[in-house]
């Protein structure tokens, strides 16, 4: 299968968290808008520079910027045989630019409720060393690693809250963009981390 597929959802909805799993099932990398505007900004490159107040208020990056870094990532070699995007496309426009350089074959769309985000964000912790993603009490990390462990600087309650906004209003509108074009599945993510990993996983596996 060449086409790639799209992991859609709220900030905080377990899409980075499921992704490994999906990219073992299906072969396909994980490109993450999220994880590689973060490296641009560690890095302090033209980009990083320009997204980085964006990022830092909860609101999206213009599309222009992102358009551009997925084109240049879809000509590694690694994407040829299609990607699992992650957090991308968040606009009508960056899907309508997708759809023009890429075929789709399924956009999971992983629900969870409003209610449960904030809890989600602000208890969130990153392994640098790793990359793995913990939480304070759904996913305690081993005690060994939990000095290293740090938190994103968007990840508090401020910043979640203007995040789903910017869901709300520019991202969501695409769950029914892509369902007119019959890509889309839901799944429950209002579960333990498990149960949205093993629905993920039947659904992958009768496709
Ligand atoms: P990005 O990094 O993509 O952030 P996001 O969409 O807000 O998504 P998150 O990473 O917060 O959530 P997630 O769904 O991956 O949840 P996770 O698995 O970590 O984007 C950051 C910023 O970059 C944006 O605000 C924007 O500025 C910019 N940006 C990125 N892409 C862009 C684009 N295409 N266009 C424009 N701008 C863009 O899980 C969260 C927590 O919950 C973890 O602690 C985890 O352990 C826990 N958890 C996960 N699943 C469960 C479960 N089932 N039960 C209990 N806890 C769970």
């Amino acid at each position: 299968m060449h086409a790639s597929i799209v992991l859609f959802g709220p900030p905080g909805a377990g899409k980075g968290t499921q992704a490994g799993r999906i990219s073992e099932i299906t072969g396909k990398p994980q490109v993450s808008t999220g994880d590689m505007l973060r490296q641009a900004v560690s890095e302090g490159t033209d980009l990083g520079i320009k997204a980085q107040s964006y990022m830092e208020n909860g609101l999206l990056v213009p599309d222009d910027l992102i358009i551009g870094l997925i084109m240049d990532r879809m000509s590694k070699n690694d994407a040829k045989d299609g990607v699992l995007f992650d957090g991308f496309p968040r606009t009508i426009n960056q899907a309508e630019a997708l759809s023009s350089i890429v075929e789709i074959s399924s956009v999971i769309c992983i629900e969870v409720p409003d209610r449960e985000i904030v809890d989600r964000i602000v208890g969130r912790r990153m392994d640098p060393e790793t990359g793995e993603i913990y939480h304070i009490s759904f996913k305690p990390a081993p005690k060994s690693i939990q000095s290293r462990l740090i938190q994103r600087k968007d990840d508090n309650e401020e910043t979640v809250l203007q995040r789903l906004s910017a869901y709300h209003e520019q991202t969501s509108p695409l769950a029914s963009w892509y369902d007119e074009k019959e890509l889309l599945t839901r799944i429950n993510g209002n579960s333990s981390i498990e149960e949205v990993g093993n629905d993920i996983a039947e659904y992958l596996l009768n496709l």
